[in-house]
């Protein structure tokens, strides 16, 4: 049975375009209020909803903009993270053109929370339409701000800024850097991290798009109500960015705590006439597999992590019996390859090297010393990066050496 639609950001009557006046007749700007008429009760409600980041770490979104909020500086920034370049993952285009107040808001009462007021829509370069949708929303809001003074925030720049369009690009310090004015988004190491030293040295909050729009909606309804979306322990809803060889891809909301089963079956349809599940890409192309023993595992943060496994972005890469899973997995290792900033040597050079161990073994050119060194490194790289790209790249390797070694086996031995 499919489990009741708790769709709050993707809800039909919060998918207001750019139409400001319609946001506001849903309700929109009373979360805002709430935040400019009680600042410090802010971050307490977020972590009282127990809201964690959408962008891929899943982490506790309180303690991002406590650390911010506890910076001494007269400038702060607050990226709004709209790269999204990993493939499989909609999930924020979608929002930032069919529901932009929700995320501008969100952007607004975490300005209010930890002091911002530098606050910038970072969006990938090739979403015009998204980027166009922002540019508009932003200035509705900006005039709004102006007419209403009992809402007066000091905000010294309220903006879209184009990304570079890499993929490195989303990774929270090369934003950072990017937003400060350098030619190339390189992640820097750390400590510090961007709460500290962002934006040319500043305090810098950065969240995904999704992580702001479920922001507004906690400030307005209370967290109470959010944490009851979800189903047993998990707080919420997730927006999944859902495809592969199932009858209706596409992006879902749907309360945390659903089963994978319950996502593919009742959501994306089942599978494509005549084809059989073999495994999913559970949380991108950086993240881990599960096969058909892992179709009753709940989607949350903690029962994924449990099984070592992780939400990701929420992209949800569904694959067939048919499907040859090395020649897919070195398909995303060479994009993670071609995605490396170059900075650390182990990066550059261990990606490079792992994706042309997959293609060779996938091409049928392998040995088993070639499975053997692509495993060392699948062991050595996690972690060895300034940034995580690296250990997303290992990590799907990993999991596949995990889940389907015999697929490797099969294909050096044939
Ligand atoms: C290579 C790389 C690319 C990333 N791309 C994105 C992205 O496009 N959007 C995003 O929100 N986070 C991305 N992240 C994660 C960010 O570094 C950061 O954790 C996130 O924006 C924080 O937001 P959240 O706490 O709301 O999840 C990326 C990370 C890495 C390592």
């Amino acid at each position: 049975m499919p489990q009741a639609l708790n769709q709050v950001l993707l809800n039909p009557s919060n998918l207001t375009g750019a139409n400001l006046s319609s946001w506001l007749d849903v309700g929109g700007s009373e979360g805002l209020r709430k935040a400019i008429a009680n600042p410090k009760q802010v971050i307490p409600t977020i972590k009282q909803s127990e809201l964690r980041g959408m962008g891929g770490a899943g982490f506790p979104t309180w303690r991002k903009w406590e650390a911010v909020a506890r910076q001494k500086s007269e400038d702060k920034w607050l990226i709004c993270n709209g790269n999204e370049d990993e493939p499989g993952t909609f999930k924020d285009r979608l929002l930032l053109e069919k529901g932009p107040h929700q995320v501008v808001e969100g952007m607004l009462i975490a300005a209010v929370a930890t002091g911002a007021n530098h606050i910038v829509a970072y969006i990938n370069p090739h979403e015009t339409e998204a980027i166009a949708v922002m540019r508009q929303v932003i200035g509705l809001w900006r005039d709004w701000l102006g007419d209403n003074p009992d809402l007066a925030l000091e905000l010294k720049r309220f903006e879209v800024v184009e990304s570079s369009g890499f993929y490195i690009g989303g990774e929270e310090s090369a934003a950072a850097n990017w937003v400060g004015g350098s030619d190339f988004p390189f992640p820097k190491s750390k400590p510090p991290y961007p709460f500290e030293s962002g934006v040319n040295g500043l305090p810098t909050l950065i969240n995904n798009i999704e992580t702001y729009a479920h922001a507004c909606h906690i400030l307005r309804d209370g967290p109470e109500w959010y944490r009851g979306l979800g189903l047993g322990d998990a707080a919420g809803t997730k927006i999944y960015s859902l495809s592969g060889d199932i009858q209706q891809p596409g992006a879902y909301e749907l309360p945390m705590g659903i089963t994978l089963r319950e996502l593919i079956d009742d959501f994306g349809g089942g599978m494509l006439a005549g084809k059989t599940f073999k495994a999913v890409f559970t949380g991108g192309p950086s993240n881990t597999l599960l096969n058909a023993d892992d179709l009753d595992v709940r989607l949350d943060f903690d029962s994924l992590k449990a099984k070592n496994s992780g939400l990701g972005t929420g992209a949800m890469i569904v694959v067939s019996e048919e499907t040859d899973i090395v020649r897919q997995v070195a398909g995303y290792v060479e994009f993670f390859a071609s995605s490396s900033c170059g900075q650390c040597p182990v990066c550059k050079i261990g990606t490079r090297q792992a994706a042309s161990l997959l293609r060779k073994i996938e091409q049928g050119r392998g040995h088993s010393s070639d499975l053997k060194e692509l495993i060392n490194l699948s062991e050595m790289l996690p972690g060895s990066g300034r940034c995580g790209l690296v250990t997303g790249a290992a990590t799907v390797i990993r999991s596949s050496l995990e889940k389907f070694r015999p697929d490797y086996i099969r294909i050096i031995n044939r």
